[in-house]
């Protein structure tokens, strides 16, 4: 199917999040036309950020209303658009009937519309790595992707915890099924890594979760990351890049998976003393780690690393396609405490006696 024209407009859900926020402002820098699809236009604490946006005063951008659990609730606000990239979170991963029921919706308005030719579909990593036997690891340790999670694994169930990478793959088949049936738009899943990098409103500050995490260490208190698995990183504004590099590409097919990381992995506690080291004028007091799981998961903490370390991330197949230079994990880091302190107004902790400069 067509790429989105240039200047064409563009739907995003989840507009108001960490990312769509970003795939907003940077399809409207790119000179698209946006319909940034939120829960509530009136919730000015979050959507505020939109509605200072430049495209926003020439009506370039436009705010909709549009629950996800309401059916129909894209109907018209998809008319007319040449691309849609979905990124919303849905309100229970765990629930696979109505992660269907969401996807079902959204694909009606997808082809009442009969103007959309691309849907991008947000899903994460987490289908890609998410296994409910660390040996699948082990036994398969190149992440690209084709990779899935072991699908025939018993123990991989939302009951276990696998829910959102299940939810994940489930609106991927879904979406590429749909698509194919209708012949006129195609499906294409971007699969993010763990997004660091500026916030553009404080609300964002709560989310991610990486963000969350980095205000958590400005504030001295941190928790050691699931299963010792260092963090595997895009900057947000990458993976904006990518959704929207994704929209417009010629080279993409329906039902393809593309993965949007740097490759830069770093260890949570490693990240934690990045904040010092990259910004030494905050005199940033670094706190100890907290480990709180369970004894039986601490016993198997350097083999659980080793398994990690082992793992190897590609990112060919994105880099084929997108002329994307991903931006170091350092550079994220940095920017995303200052968008804490600048615009969520954290004050992180210091270091006895120390006393900033300016
Ligand atoms: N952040 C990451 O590191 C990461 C990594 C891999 C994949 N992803 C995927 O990327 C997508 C965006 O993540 P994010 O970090 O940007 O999340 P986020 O900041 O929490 O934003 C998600 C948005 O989803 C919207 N939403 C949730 N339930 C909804 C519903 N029932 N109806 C309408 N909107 C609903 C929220 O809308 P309102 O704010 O308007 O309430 C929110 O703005 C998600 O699909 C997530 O699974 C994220």
């Amino acid at each position: 199917m067509a790429p989105i024209p240039k200047g064409g407009t563009v739907a995003v859900t989840g507009a108001a999040g960490f990312i769509g926020g970003w795939i907003v402002r940077l399809l409207l820098d790119k000179g698209y036309r946006v319909r940034a699809c939120v829960r509530d236009v009136d919730d000015e604490s979050k959507t505020t950020f939109l509605k200072q946006m430049h495209g926003y005063a020439s009506g370039r951008l436009t705010l909709y209303s549009a629950d996800l659990d309401n059916d129909g609730c894209f109907d018209g606000i998809f008319t007319g658009c040449h691309g849609v990239c979905h990124v919303s979170h849905v309100s229970d991963y765990d629930d696979q009937d109505y992660v269907k029921r969401v996807c079902d919706h959204i694909i009606e308005s997808v082809n009442k519309a009969q103007t959309v030719t691309r849907v991008i579909v947000t899903s994460s990593i987490a289908a890609v790595i998410s296994e409910a036997d660390m040996q699948e690891l082990v036994r398969r340790p190149v992440c690209y992707e084709d990779r899935y999670p072991d699908e025939q694994n018993p123990k991989r169930t939302p009951e276990r915890g696998q829910g959102y990478s299940m939810g994940k793959v489930i609106a991927q088949r879904v979406f590429s099924e749909a698509a194919e049936q209708n012949g006129n738009w195609d499906a294409i899943t971007c699969c993010p890594a763990d997004n660091v990098g500026p916030i553009q409103s404080a609300h964002q500050k709560n989310m991610g979760p990486w963000q969350h995490n980095i205000e958590m260490m400005l504030l001295g208190k941190y928790f050691q990351n699931g299963a010792y698995r260092p963090w595997m990183t895009v900057d947000v504004r990458d993976d904006a890049e990518c959704h929207i590099g994704l929209l417009e590409s010629v080279d993409v097919k329906n039902g393809e998976r593309y993965i949007a990381w740097s490759t830069d992995t770093r260890n949570v506690e490693d990240i934690c003393a990045s904040i010092d080291r990259l910004l030494p004028e905050l005199g940033h007091d670094t706190p100890e780690v907290t480990d709180s799981f369970p004894e039986r998961v601490q016993v198997r903490e350097q083999e659980l690393r080793a398994i990690w370390a082992g793992c190897e991330l590609r990112n060919d197949r994105i880099r084929a396609i997108l002329p994307i230079r991903f931006r170091p994990l350092d550079e994220s880091i940095r920017d995303c405490v200052e968008s804490l302190l600048y615009i969520a107004r954290i004050k992180p902790v210091v270091r006895d006696g120390f006393k900033q400069t300016v």
